[in-house]
């Protein structure tokens, strides 16, 4: 057999020229996303995303709980066509997934929180700006002008602050305000603690001696605009522990009922747990709530938000708005959480592995990957949409 026979049977694909897109063709999940950012990115850096709280019990059991569902298929369904569209807080979108608030971004690539958004507005996706970030509210809503923008509030220790970063919110057009209610003090993450993380990572002997390995995340770092507290400016540099001394441990759900008062838009509590905070929840007039231990980053003892769904669900009724993270790693997981009764799904850490991977290409991966993964679930479950799994889903778990 000659050659030119030979490549006719084996069909090759080109060899991609772009090293990033090279490298992302290579990720096969979230999973290879978050071992390519692992090779690429300072452990210190690495370690602050792909960490949890104290002994990280709660990170763990959000992973293992996803992890050990099961379904019953439905066979010879006709599955040809599969909806995975979902309506969430009014919106209908591509899929039931929002890019959840996560702080520092630019710290894991220089094009963070834009490159983050403009890939959510890419895939019709909402995405949510942290009070932490690393842009400004203004420049995010002018960079993916036409995105649904949620913004996240942490209520501020100086009410004129809280004040200032809602209205501020508002009239950049933000549609949603989450707040997270369940980082009245920082978690403590002992591997920022181990790795002496400051925001931005500053010039010490050790990242000196990062500089050697991961050359790459530092020459982009010293070519773009220095890192910091963006919507905070004239906040020097911090630990990621003191950097939650702004917070107010004092909240109360009287700060929800004024906050409901003065913010015209959808209003959602992120980080209550039971189904009694839930019921409170829709007492105190909000919109809907993310079911959220923070990914395990704050309460290491707490709960797994996905184990309480069926208890929250029964107490809110089945027209309130239940979101769910923590521990969504792939599509069959976001399928898992409209079984148990979530109207959507959030992540955090999956984009962010894509981000630190290779930039907005990477994120454009992250949820490629999950979508493509929950259209298959869909289809190998025998169900024909993402509302009807919300619908007859407790019927086809085993557990
Ligand atoms: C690096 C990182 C930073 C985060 N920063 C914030 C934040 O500023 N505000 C917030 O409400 N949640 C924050 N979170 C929590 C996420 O919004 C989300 O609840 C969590 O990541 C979900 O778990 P998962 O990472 O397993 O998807 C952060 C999470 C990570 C990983």
């Amino acid at each position: 057999m000659r050659i030119g026979e030979i490549r006719q049977l084996i069909k090759v694909k080109p060899a991609e020229r772009d090293a990033t897109l090279r490298r992302l063709a290579r990720c096969h999940d979230i999973d290879d996303l978050r071992s390519a950012a692992r090779r690429l990115i300072p452990r210190p850096v690495f370690d602050y995303v792909d960490g949890g709280a104290d002994e990280e019990l709660a990170m763990a059991a959000n992973r293992a709980a996803f992890q050990r569902r099961r379904f019953i298929p439905r066979a010879l369904a006709d599955v040809s066509q599969v909806d995975t569209r979902a309506t969430v807080l009014g919106r209908t979108q591509p899929l039931p997934l929002v890019l959840g608030p996560t702080g520092y971004s630019r710290m894991m690539h220089p094009a963070g929180e834009i490159a983050v958004a403009r890939s959510a507005r890419r895939h019709r996706l909402a995405y949510t700006l942290s009070t932490m970030a690393t842009t400004t509210i203004e420049d995010v809503a002018r960079s993916a002008s036409g995105a649904d923008l949620w913004f996240q509030l942490y209520i501020q220790r100086d009410d004129g602050l809280t004040k200032e970063l809602t209205a501020r919110a508002q009239t950049a057009g933000y549609r949603t305000l989450m707040v997270t209610v369940d980082t009245v003090v920082p978690g403590r993450r002992i591997r920022d603690e181990r790795n002496g993380l400051i925001i931005p990572p500053a010039l010490t002997a050790g990242t000196l001696a990062g500089i050697a390995i991961r050359p790459g995340y530092w020459i982009r770092m010293l070519r773009n605009p220095a890192i910091g507290f963006a919507n905070f400016p004239g906040l020097g540099a911090k630990t990621i522990a003191s950097s939650g001394s702004m917070f107010d441990p004092s909240i109360t759900w009287d700060n929800i009922t004024e906050l409901r008062a003065r913010w015209p838009g959808t209003l959602i509590l992120k980080g209550p747990l039971g189904a009694e905070d839930a019921s409170r929840a829709v007492s105190s007039g909000v919109d809907g709530i993310v079911l959220s231990n923070h990914g395990g980053r704050q309460f290491d003892r707490a709960v797994v938000p996905l184990d309480l769904l069926p208890r929250v669900r029964a107490a809110v009724g089945p027209d309130f708005a239940v979101l769910v993270d923590s521990g969504i790693r792939h599509g069959s997981d976001i399928a898992v959480a409209l079984a148990m009764g979530a109207d959507a799904t959030l992540i955090g850490r999956a984009y962010l592995y894509g981000l630190m991977a290779g930039g907005e290409a990477g994120v454009d991966t992250a949820i490629d990957l999950l979508s493509a993964q929950f259209t298959r679930t869909l289809q190998l479950l025998g169900v024909h949409s993402a509302a009807e799994l919300r619908t007859i889903g407790t019927e086809l778990l085993t557990s």
